[in-house]
């Protein structure tokens, strides 16, 4: 199987995994990225069964809409039952890296108002050490040099992402060669330095099921 069929299998399985969560009033969160597109395709077959979405990226919210899902604004609603996103990395505790695509903070924003955390991915994410991706690291634009020269002092190359700005107006540093023995750790050290907006750690709040394509069928994968 390609990678293209696994990301294909594991967003159709994700949908199956939340379909018994679902109902009328049941407010669904949207990651961002490959995966998380299918997912979004896959899931609006099912755009009857739910109330609507809350959307990580502006990317995701104009998918959901060219599918006529609703997608409401975060402070709208009060309870997001469960959030399906990918992630470019993730261990053996389901602690994560994300951000490749730019999407970093809005995600951890999400996640941190949802009941449960499902990440989908296909058996290329998952690692023994987190760090072979580099590190996204959100950051206000002129605190550029600060962030990098401390994220040196960390241990790791930084590398500014040309030609990106995220949906809130910043920008992003891509962190090379960092071993991340202790994700948790690590994620709140990086959100210490001042003109950091997020880190793509999101160990402190993991995933809580990890939906893994294999050329053997799909996975799960819990805490
Ligand atoms: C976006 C993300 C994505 O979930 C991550 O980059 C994985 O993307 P893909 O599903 O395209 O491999 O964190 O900010």
């Amino acid at each position: 199987m390609t990678q293209d069929e696994l990301k294909q299998a594991v967003a159709k399985a994700a949908v199956e995994y939340i379909l018994p969560m679902l109902d009328r009033d049941t407010i669904v969160g949207v990651g961002t990225g490959s995966t998380a597109n299918l997912f979004i395709d896959a899931l609006a077959k099912h755009k009857h069964t739910f109330d609507g979405t809350v959307a990580s990226s502006e990317a995701s919210a104009e998918r959901l809409k060219g599918h006529g899902i609703p997608v409401y604004e975060l402070n709208s609603v009060s309870e997001i039952r469960v959030y399906v996103d990918g992630a470019d990395e993730s261990d053996h505790h389901l602690h994560l890296i994300k951000g490749g695509g730019a999407a970093l903070t809005r995600e951890k924003i999400v996640v941190a108002c949802s009941d449960l955390f499902v990440c989908i991915a296909d058996e290329s994410k998952l690692v023994n050490v987190l760090g072979d991706f580099p590190l996204p690291v959100e950051i206000i634009p002129m605190a550029r040099g600060h962030v990098a020269r401390e994220m040196v002092k960390l241990g790791g190359d930084p590398v500014y992402r040309e030609g990106v700005v995220t949906d809130n107006g910043n920008h992003i540093l891509d962190v090379y060669n960092l071993e991340i023995l202790d994700p948790i750790a690590l994620e709140k050290s990086i959100d210490g330095i001042v003109g950091v907006v997020t880190n793509g750690l999101f160990a402190k709040r993991s995933a809580d099921v990890l939906l893994l394509a294999t050329k053997d069928g799909v996975k799960t994968l819990k805490k």
